[in-house]
């Protein structure tokens, strides 16, 4: 059985009083579900976060980390100083990312390098442009995105990887991959570890869906077979709605 996952990526968003005001209102929901919960503060944030979840089962995530231990890289934060302030899974290759700060496959895969040395769990980001989906090349770039990132890694990594499938055209947009689209996208995801690492290991990775999920469509997309759960941006930011979320796995 797969984990179930609902994480909130709140991106560059939420002072240190919102900060404290959101995760007071996320405590005080009502859980339904067997998802695990995370949560993704900005860095200023996350020392607070930690604390302010101890008494809750949500986990606290970075957004993103440098691959180096340390050194001049000006603005950057390591995998060691993460986890020295109780942060233990990293979000890695958002399409921000990628778009804004450039990051390659081969700047990801010493990003995913680093993280596992530092025994983290990463949530690793990929997906489509809207011009590869209309041109039918969508599985090609998925593929690639992987293979270049993660497929020099033994089988064991996996264990500490949740891979998250994120359209770029759906993310922000309101335009929300259908269920259909995101199941068949999945299922791809699948085979093609298995291909590569075997069906017991495709079968074990945990694989979310980012790209507008709402309270209003969570539902129909998590009970796709494939789908096991949601990287969830704009509606993170509001208690009730991440909670509606997390209650439809
Ligand atoms: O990382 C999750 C994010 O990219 C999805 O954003 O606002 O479309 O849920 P949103």
């Amino acid at each position: 059985m797969r984990t179930k996952v609902v994480a909130g990526n709140w991106k560059m968003n939420n002072d240190a009083a919102q900060t404290k005001d959101l995760i007071a209102a996320l405590i005080s929901q009502k859980k339904t579900s067997q998802a695990k919960v995370m949560i993704a503060p900005t860095f200023p944030n996350l020392v607070n976060a930690v604390e302010a979840v101890k008494s809750s089962d949500i986990e606290v995530v970075a957004q993103n980390m440098h691959f180096a231990a340390n050194g001049a890289y000006t603005g950057e934060v390591s995998a060691a100083m993460l986890k020295s302030v109780g942060v233990h899974t990293v979000i890695l290759g958002h399409s921000e990312r990628r778009a804004y700060f450039h990051e390659t496959d081969e700047l990801l895969a010493k990003k995913v390098n680093a993280a596992l040395e530092n025994h983290m769990q990463i949530i690793f980001c990929f997906g489509e442009e809207l011009a590869d989906r209309k041109s039918g090349n969508h599985e090609n770039i998925v593929a690639s995105q992987i293979k270049n990132a993660l497929f020099h890694l033994d089988a064991n990594a996996f264990k500490n990887i949740i891979l998250a499938y994120e359209p770029v055209w759906a993310i922000g947009t309101g335009e929300t991959a259908s269920p259909e689209q995101a199941q068949d996208m999945h299922a791809f995801i699948r085979k093609t570890l298995a291909d590569k690492y075997g069906n017991d290991l495709a079968e074990s990775v945990t694989i979310l869906y980012g790209g507008s999920v709402k309270p209003d469509n969570a539902n129909e997309i998590f009970s796709k077979p494939d789908v096991d759960g949601g990287l969830i941006g704009g509606a993170s930011l509001k208690a009730e709605d991440f909670y509606a979320i997390v209650n439809a796995i």
